[in-house]
């Protein structure tokens, strides 16, 4: 089986996948602390060809370690993740660096991406370089790229550092890195949350309009409701490691069923300020990752929990359109 050749309807799948970090050591253990963050604890979905993916969960549910297991910038500590039917697991050498160029990274932090003592041009140049693009041709190719993201006259920018430019130029200079080498495949972690309000419609406007041209298949991160119904036709919502509800994003926004996926909908501003809405039911702050609660994860700031809760997690069960993750259902 060759990564590079085989076609099915899915491309990304991920099987019962985990990312358990090792924290605290033998100091932590001493007084009695668990030394094991279940970042990413028995996930499992696939991705259609073509399809974005919303990642919507609070701070430190495990997004980002999501997309950095998709993206195998960790390795699994349980369970698999195959793209294009090889499982990335087993890829190594060669068949890294064809992944490397199929699979991207849009950072949340321009500056994470980017050297602030590079050039723009020094920028594009990298990842051309590395993929063996012969010099005569990578100009032309950065042309391309920043043109692609809709950075006018990309010409002047070349010879400027990052300090010279906005944040949304800067941003759309982190996009054009992220699509030069042309992947197939992209993990967008919040890559807005770090601009200004009034530029972060026109990054997203790209970002929709780039993906839609070269039909990406796209994962995007945020904690925003309202940012990946704007990207996303699909959610998935997670709470501490696990996912608690999959399915189409409409779906999910007018009728969410799980009773997390509900208090995020409820958190979300309603345009209409006649029309009122509940603050996030649930309180703030989710519990410790190192000691999540027996049972649903979720169970502690469910206001429907019930004895069952406590004493089993509930498995994913097929609702109508979506997958849930409770007993409720
Ligand atoms: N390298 C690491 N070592 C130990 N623990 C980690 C590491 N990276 C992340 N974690 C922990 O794993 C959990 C998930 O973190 P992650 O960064 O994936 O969350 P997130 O959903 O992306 O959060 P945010 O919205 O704040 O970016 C957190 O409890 C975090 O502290
Ligand atoms: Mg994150």
């Amino acid at each position: 089986m060759n990564i590079a050749t085989r076609k099915t309807d899915v491309l990304v799948s991920v099987h019962d996948a985990r990312l358990h970090y090792r924290v605290g050591g033998a100091f932590a253990a001493m007084r009695g602390k668990s030394t094991v963050v279940k970042a990413v604890d028995g996930v499992t979905f696939d991705i259609r060809r073509g399809e974005s993916v919303g990642l919507l969960g609070e701070s430190g549910c495990g997004k980002t370690s999501m997309g950095r297991l998709l993206l195998k910038l960790e390795e699994t500590t349980g369970g698999s993740i195959h793209f294009d039917g090889e499982e990335l697991g087993k890829v190594q050498r060669k068949g890294l660096k064809t992944f490397r160029s199929r699979a991207q990274l849009i950072f949340q932090n321009p500056f994470d991406a980017i050297n602030p003592r590079f050039s723009i041009r020094a920028t594009l140049s990298e990842p051309l370089e590395n993929a063996g693009i012969p010099r005569g041709e990578r100009e032309g190719r950065i042309i391309k790229a920043l043109e692609l993201v809709r950075l006018p006259e990309p010409a002047q920018f070349l010879d400027r550092y990052p300090h010279q430019l906005s944040g949304g130029q800067l941003q759309r200079v982190v996009m054009a890195r992220a699509l030069i080498l042309q992947p197939e495949f992209v993990v967008a972690d919040e890559p807005v949350s770090m601009l200004d309000v009034s530029v972060r419609a026109g990054v997203l406007n790209v970002f929709r309009d780039v993906r839609d041209r070269l039909g990406l298949t796209a994962i995007y991160i945020s904690h925003d409701l309202a940012l990946v119904r704007y990207v996303c036709e699909r959610t998935i919502v997670m709470y501490l490691g696990r996912i608690m509800e999959d399915g189409p994003t409409e779906d999910i926004v007018h009728q969410p069923l799980h009773p997390y996926t509900k208090a995020l909908v409820a958190a979300v501003p309603v345009p209409n300020p006649d029309q009122s809405h509940d603050p996030l039911p649930i309180g703030r702050g989710a519990p410790d990752p190192r000691n999540p609660p027996s049972g649903c994860v979720f169970r502690d700031r469910c206001p429907s929990a019930h004895a069952r809760c406590a004493a089993e997690v509930p498995q994913p069960r097929q609702v109508g359109t979506r997958t849930v993750a409770c007993h409720l259902f």
